[in-house]
């Protein structure tokens, strides 16, 4: 994969996140990278990483096969006009913008280009996030396996229909915030027990990742894993009581639900 162009349109923190990840992964190589974005604000970081940058957005087009948009949702149909011209058969355009829907990809650039959806979440960051891919009408096997190469050091990387797009966003793209406030409740029950607040919150972080890999790694449902650590009349279970009667479960399921609702709904603006 030494020779795979890659560039990407926008150059903020999703933008950087994947580029990053590529790198350590050394799935390409940092020359091999090129990032255009209006201004220097955010070029820096990409400067950093050995790639290079521009503020041409055609140049991109003209350098790279892999191309990602990037930026924010609104800018992409003047994006999409500007670089149209410039798009031919060996490019594969990946987008990354929220509620930007493949038909209004499709229609903004020549007929029969490969073009994909992607839509990650912050944790990718970290290589640890969760992204879906949807396939466009002209994009190939081909194309969807080299881009999940590409992405697999961002963490799982999901190939679904475009419908599902809405709901990983009320699962995940938006579900990370739910875990964080889960969290910050986590650490607070035990500063309000007694212990450190630091203390605490790395403990709660802990404690969610290896409840997390637990469900990745063993396969169990969940609700396996949970009865699994409760004894009878012990702590465990007397906990989970106070859970069910603040609804817990519901609250979560509504809040997915109330996420995805939105995003539908931007979809359509
Ligand atoms: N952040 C998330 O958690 C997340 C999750 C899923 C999907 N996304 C999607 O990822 C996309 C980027 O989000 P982000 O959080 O990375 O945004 P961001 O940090 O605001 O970055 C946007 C980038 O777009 C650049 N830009 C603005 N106008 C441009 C133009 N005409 N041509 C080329 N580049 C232009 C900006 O340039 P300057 O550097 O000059 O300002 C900036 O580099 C969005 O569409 C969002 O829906 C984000």
């Amino acid at each position: 994969m030494e020779k795979l162009r890659v560039g990407f349109i926008g150059a903020g923190r999703m933008a950087a996140a994947v580029a990053q990840a590529m790198l350590l992964a050394g799935e390409v190589q940092a020359v091999n990278i090129l990032a255009s974005a209006p201004s220097d604000r955010n070029l820096g970081k990409f400067q950093d990483f050995d790639c290079k940058t521009t503020h041409r957005n055609l140049e991109v087009l003209e350098n790279s096969t892999f191309v990602f948009l990037a930026t924010k949702p609104h800018i992409i149909p003047s994006v999409l006009r500007e670089i149209a011209p410039a798009v031919t058969p060996d490019h594969v355009v990946i987008s990354m913008a929220a509620g930007v829907t493949l038909q209004t990809l499709e229609e903004l650039l020549p007929a029969g280009t490969k073009v994909l959806r992607i839509m990650p979440n912050l944790p990718c960051v970290v290589q640890s996030g969760a992204i879906i891919l949807a396939r466009g009408t002209s994009a190939g096997e081909q194309d969807v396996a080299l881009l999940k190469t590409l992405l697999s050091p961002c963490g799982l990387c999901e190939e679904a229909p475009e419908s599902y797009i809405d709901i990983h966003t009320g699962l995940s793209g938006s579900g990370v915030a739910y875990v964080y406030m889960f969290a910050e409740a986590l650490s607070e029950g035990a500063l309000k027990m007694g212990m450190p607040w630091a203390m605490a919150n790395k403990i709660a972080a802990q404690t969610l990742m290896g409840a997390a890999k637990m469900i990745l790694e063993t396969g169990e449902h969940p609700a396996v894993l949970r009865s699994s650590v409760c004894t009878p009349g012990g702590t465990t279970i007397h906990a989970l009581h106070e859970l069910e009667k603040g609804s817990l479960r519901a609250t979560v399921m509504n809040a997915v639900e109330a996420a995805t609702s939105r995003a539908r709904e931007l979809g359509k603006k």
